[in-house]
């Protein structure tokens, strides 16, 4: 079943046409990855599908996104959070002065469950629950990619959007974010990540689209679009 469904999407900020009709699906239940260099179009797609796009001075200018089913083009972002999509944006974005609790309680807004959400996310990453009453710019980097990831999680989304979890982070800590990605996915949880490095994304992927200057390039398993010509040359 297909959870997202991207058709002909094009986004501009103002006179810019930062993604000229993309088409991609998500499936229920998978991992797709979203591969592109700086500049591609990722985070533009990101938000559009989030419905943030509208903030940053940019605008859906044609095709559709269509979410469980129905057409959410027009869907404000808070009611997108309410049928179950999450962005852990770029760069993190947490609240640097509030504490790791305080950022998780945010996260939770909808949600009626708090109390299971936080022990889902604790359980997740346990660094979190140790350091819960820390001030949250106190943390690593990677324990605040952590965080964001929890916050994401804390609304129980059916899909979860990642903006480059990975960027800026030692190997051994992609490690570990990419394994909790893995988990997040086993236990129910859809996800679309966007990523500038190919290998983690491409063994963690159940599928991958590749988007150059706001464009598809190429798609396909893991191992297909990795052995193409065209893609090793373009990603590096
Ligand atoms: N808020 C914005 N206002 C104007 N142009 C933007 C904005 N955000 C991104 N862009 C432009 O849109 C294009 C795609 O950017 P982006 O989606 O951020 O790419 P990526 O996430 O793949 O690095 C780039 O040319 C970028 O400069
Ligand atoms: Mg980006």
């Amino acid at each position: 079943m297909t959870l997202l469904d991207v058709k002909e999407l094009f986004v501009n900020y103002g006179p810019l046409v930062a993604v000229q009709g993309i088409s991609f699906q998500v499936r229920k239940g998978q991992v797709v990855s979203l591969l592109g260099s700086n500049g591609a179009g990722k985070t533009t797609t990101l938000r559009a599908i989030s419905g943030t796009i509208t903030l940053v001075g940019g605008k859906v200018t044609g095709g559709s996104i269509s979410f469980d089913g129905q057409e959410i083009t027009k869907v404000p972002p808070h009611r997108r959070v309410r049928m179950g999509i999450s962005l852990v944006p770029e760069g993190r974005k947490i609240f640097h002065r509030l504490t790791v609790y305080e950022n998780l309680v945010v996260g939770g807004y909808t949600s009626k469950d708090l109390e299971d959400r936080l022990e889902f996310v604790y359980q997740l990453f346990p660094i979190l629950k140790e350091r819960r009453n820390q001030i949250a710019g106190s943390l690593s980097g990677g324990e605040q990619q952590m965080l964001a990831i929890a916050r994401g999680l804390m609304s129980n989304p059916k899909l979860l959007l990642l903006d480059e979890p990975s960027l800026g982070l030692a190997p051994r800590v992609v490690d570990v974010l990419y394994d909790a990605i893995s988990k997040i996915n086993e236990e129910g949880t859809t996800v679309l990540v966007v990523e500038q490095h190919v290998k983690k994304a491409l063994t963690h992927s159940h599928y991958i689209y590749v988007i150059q200057t706001g464009r598809i390039i190429a798609s396909g398993e893991p191992k297909e679009v990795l052995s193409m010509d065209m893609v090793k040359a373009y990603l590096g």
